[in-house]
């Protein structure tokens, strides 16, 4: 009996990974973080499935679930939105999975900034204007920041910042980052990437708290740094005409003459 832990993406059913659609079919039970899965995701759950919310239960209600089925020899589905390496709640029942000597898989998702970052036709790592993404968010009612993680210190860098679970502080994100990025810089907040009711709002740091329409509360990600919307970047070396590389080498002299794929 093996848990499998699947990310199942930013909400379209259809950006799931071949391997989580697999594995949810091939499970007879099926825990899934109801505040943001969608159900569509559930479609692929065999018939019969035994499949249950866990967004109002707690971790030892979960853990028993997990349990219930370890005893039943019954593999078990389990759904967190996009992917889980970052805001799954994933590690604490690993820690409790490996406590127990119960077998897990992890399966990666989609995550909502790469949906974000889809749905706003955009690259967020630009030739010399962003070469780093920063996912980070802000203190939450549960979720204290550890210290020297505020967005005062990720300003400094200039990066690109995927701000989630964020929405309801966007004043305070806009105080934090003007001084650093100033109030020109391209802001967009992308509300339910991939889903039907999907939102893009593109302003700048002093225009999106009076652009943002009223109802976007929750699911939204705050993206702020100079590559959105910008024309004016340089091309990447990779793809310039007279760049010498080992895929692409420009004389007979060049380092890059006598190797082969197979070398690498
Ligand atoms: C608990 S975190 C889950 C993050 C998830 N594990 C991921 O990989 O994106 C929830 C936050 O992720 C962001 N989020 C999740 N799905 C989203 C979507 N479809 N569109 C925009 N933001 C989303 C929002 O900032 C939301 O508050």
């Amino acid at each position: 009996m093996t848990v499998h832990f699947i990310g199942a993406g930013p909400g379209a059913p259809d950006l799931l990974t071949l391997r989580g659609r697999d594995l949810i079919a091939a499970c007879p039970v099926c825990l899934y973080a109801g505040s943001l899965v969608p159900e569509a995701v559930l479609s692929h759950c065999p018939e019969g499935a035994r499949i249950v919310n866990t967004a109002a239960m707690d971790l030892d209600a979960i853990i028993a679930e997990i349990r219930s089925a370890h005893d039943a020899g019954q593999d078990v589905a389990r759904l967190h939105s996009g992917d889980l390496s970052v805001w799954s709640a994933m590690g604490e029942q690993l820690r409790r999975l490996r406590a127990e000597g119960i077998p897990f898989s992890v399966t990666p998702g989609v995550p909502s900034f790469s949906a974000a970052a889809a749905a706003l036709g955009a690259e967020l790592t630009l030739p010399g204007l962003a070469q780093s993404v920063v996912l980070t968010r802000t203190p939450g009612r549960a979720s204290s920041m550890p210290e020297g993680e505020t967005l005062r210190n990720f300003a400094a860098t200039g990066a690109t910042l995927a701000i989630h679970l964020s929405i309801q502080n966007l004043g305070q994100v806009v105080t934090d980052l003007a001084p650093a990025y100033g109030d020109d810089c391209p802001v967009a907040v992308v509300f339910r990437a991939s889903w039907p009711d999907e939102q893009i709002i593109r302003a700048t740091l002093s225009t999106i708290e009076g652009t943002l329409p009223d109802g976007i509360t929750r699911t939204a990600l705050i993206l702020v740094g100079p590559a959105l919307g910008a024309e004016g970047f340089d091309e990447s070396c990779l793809y310039s005409t007279d760049y010498d590389r080992r895929y692409r080498p420009q004389s007979a002299d060049s380092q890059w003459a006598t190797w082969s794929h197979g070398d690498d």
